[in-house]
Parts: C-alpha cells; sequence; structure tokens
C-alpha cells in the first residue's frame, strides 16, 4: 500500500528521535511491502527562524494533503523571551486547531522489564496500562475572550475555559468507545464541584453514557484524580477530561512509566479504531529537551512507539503496528538502555543506535 506521511521534526531533540522513527517505519516498509512517501517540513523555533512564522501556510496544506504526521519537538530558550510575538508552540497549536485534532491520546503502560526504572514503588506500578483521552481542540487553549489589557487599576488578563455540547460529546464519544475494546471502565475527569463547564462536561458524559450501557462511567474530581493517580495508578483504565486538566495530569502520569522517553500520543481528527484510517499526528510526549539537542542520548523509543500508533490508528496497518512494539519489547529485554533508563547491568546505547537495534529486528 501506499501512504503519505507529512514528517516535522521540530527543534532540539526532535531531529534526532525523528531520524530513528524513519528508520523504524522504512523497515517496516520494506519488510512488508508498503511505500512511504515522505515530505518533510517545518514547524516551531526552525520555522520561526526561516520564515518568521512558528507553521507556515503551506506547511499547513501539506499536512492537511497528507494521510498522517509525524512530528518530533518544538521549542528552546532561543525562543523562549515572554515578550516575543511568536513563539514555537503556536505552530503545535495551530497544527491541533487547523488539523481538526481534537482527541489526543496518551496510552500509559509501564514494560515490566522498566519498573525498576521509576520513582515509584515497583509494587505500586505494577501493571499500570491505562490510556488518557485529552480534549485538545477547546477550553482555556482556544476559547475567546483570550487576551490582555490595561485598565486605571493595572494590567489585567483572561483566558476562558468554554466548552459546547458538541465539543464535549465528540470526546466523551472517543473515551466510551476506547474502553468498549478494552476493560469497560471509563473515568471522566473534571471539577464539578466548582465549574460551570465542568457540570455541562458530567451531563453530557451521562447522556453520552446511555449508548454505552456495557462500560461503566465513573466521575472523578481533577484534584481527586490527581491524588488516585499516585496512590493507585492500577485502578485506571480509560480516562477522558478537558484540554488544560489532561496537560497536567499526562505530565503527572508519565512519571509512572519511569521516563518521558517511553511515552507516545496520538492527536486524532475522529474517534478511533483499530485498523481504522482516520488522520492524526503522532509525536512523542516528551519536548524539545534543547539540553540534550545534538548529543546522540535522546531515547527514540516514544517516537517509535508513536509510529506503531500511527500504523495502527492512520495507516490500519495492526500487524506492523505489534511487529514495531514487539520489537521494541525484546530489545529492552536484551538489556538495551538510553540514558534515561539505564539501569545496573544494562548496556547504555545512544539515539541512533537504539533506533538500529528496533530497525534491524523488524528487518528479521
Ligand atoms: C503538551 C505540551 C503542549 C501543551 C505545549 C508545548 C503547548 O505541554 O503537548 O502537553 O500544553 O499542550
Ligand atoms: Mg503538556
Amino acid at each position: 500500500m501506499q501512504f503519505n506521511l507529512a514528517v516535522l521534526p521540530g527543534d532540539g531533540v526532535g531531529p534526532e528521535v525523528t531520524s530513528e522513527a524513519v528508520k523504524v517505519l522504512l523497515a517496516i516498509g520494506k519488510r512488508f511491502g508498503h511505500d512511504f512517501n515522505l515530505h518533510y517540513g517545518l514547524v516551531g523555533g526552525v520555522a520561526i527562524d526561516k520564515t518568521r512564522v512558528a507553521l507556515s501556510p503551506e506547511t499547513l496544506k501539506m499536512c492537511q494533503s497528507s494521510d498522517a504526521v509525524l512530528l518530533g519537538a518544538v521549542g528552546g530558550p532561543k525562543w523562549d523571551a515572554p515578550k516575543a510575538k511568536v513563539h514555537p508552540e503556536d505552530g503545535l497549536l495551530a497544527l491541533r486547531k487547523g488539523l481538526g485534532l481534537f482527541a489526543n491520546l496518551r496510552p500509559v503502560k509501564v514494560s515490566p522489564v522498566l519498573t525498576d526504572s521509576t520513582n515509584l514503588k515497583p509494587a505500586v506500578i505494577e501493571g499500570v496500562d491505562f490510556i488518557f483521552v485529552r480534549e485538545l481542540t477547546g477550553g482555556l487553549y482556544f476559547a475567546r475572550p483570550k487576551r490582555q489589557w490595561r485598565t486605571s487599576r493595572g494590567r489585567r488578563a483572561t483566558d476562558s475555559m468554554t466548552y459546547s455540547e458538541q465539543e464535549i460529546e465528540r470526546i466523551v464519544r472517543v473515551g466510551f468507545e476506547l474502553a468498549r475494546g478494552r476493560l469497560k471502565k471509563l473515568v471522566s475527569v473534571d471539577k464539578a464541584n466548582v465549574l460551570q463547564s465542568s457540570r455541562l462536561w458530567r451531563q453530557v458524559a451521562i447522556e453520552v453514557a446511555e449508548e454505552y450501557p456495557n462500560v461503566e462511567l465513573e466521575h472523578m474530581l481533577v484534584d481527586a484524580c490527581a491524588m488516585r493517580l499516585i496512590q493507585n495508578p492500577a485502578y485506571f483504565d480509560v480516562l477522558v477530561t478537558e484540554n488544560m486538566f489532561g496537560d497536567i495530569l499526562t505530565d503527572e502520569a508519565s512519571m509512572l512509566a519511569g521516563s518521558m522517553g517511553m511515552l507516545p500520543s496520538a492527536s486524532l481528527a475522529g474517534v478511533p479504531r483499530e485498523g481504522g484510517n482516520i488522520f492524526g499526528m503522532y509525536e512523542p510526549i516528551h519536548g524539545s529537551a534543547p539540553r540534550r539537542a545534538g548529543l546522540n542520548m535522546a531515547n527514540p523509543l516514544a517516537i517509535i512507539l508513536s509510529v506503531a500508533m500511527m500504523l495502527r490508528y492512520s495507516f490500519g496497518l495492526i500487524k506492523e503496528a505489534q511487529m514495531v512494539e514487539s520489537a521494541i519489547d525484546e530489545v529492552l529485554k536484551e538489556g538495551y538502555r538510553t540514558y534515561d533508563i539505564m539501569g545496573e547491568g544494562k548496556t547504555k546505547v545512544g539515539t541512533k543506535e537504539m533506533g538500529d537495534l528496533v530497525a534491524k529486528k523488524i528487518a528479521g
């Protein structure tokens, strides 16, 4: 089969890890007889340097006419001045909005071979395997009004947590659909004891639940959820939440897996189905890690796992996705580790070596 893929390596360690993901994708293509046509573009700081915007209209168009987008990372101290007119992160937000990527999937699964590399007691993280569904194109990130202004009594600023019932319905539905194919337990996270937007969220979740009688719906307040994630993370199966809560909770959850370097993500324009062909953007959860850039240090497994998600949700290639995941498992079992997941008696490798090891397993 033929697929068009937009590749946006971005900033910091982005280009290094993206190369390894492409290497693995091409190995899959070779082994299974697929053609992946790669179209490279600029986003983030590198785009600001070259075009003065974090995402050019041409790059957005190129992404829109592809089957999926693979993104490395954006951002870095060079572009961080708070008063700067344009930030690398604007490119990421423009992609999410411009491509209609309302559903952000962040699976957190602790590999049994890595339980010794987290800060939590192994007994607590044993068996952790859940998936976060974060709303990605609404709430505080995008809703209006959103501005800063001067008054006679000083400066003021506002962001708005506004949600329409349609926005809530479609994201909650993603949660139910995923839960249906898993342990049938959906936790909807809100702050309904205080926020109006959360009260509507809760009502809509209850309405959608009627269509899914086999899935158990539980409402959890966001602060209680933050606590439960550390206290008993194995409790969770699927969680669904609004944009900002999801941003914060998924960083917290990533620490369960030991390193952000292990966690993939998918941002989708529709309801995911294994073997389906939903348009999506795939990226590692970790950022651009500027201090590690250019050192062949960064762990490429998060973006390689993101490629597996891409094969599964956007290209409909389940066997191929499984092959990527089992290649990673084997390489880890053999004791190879990047610096972030290094443990006693293991073999330390760099970004490139890790990518080579995975690609070689796929080549067979
Ligand atoms: C994330 C990141 C982004 C976000 C930033 C880089 C804008 O933290 O993907 O979680 O806040 O959504
Ligand atoms: Mg974040």
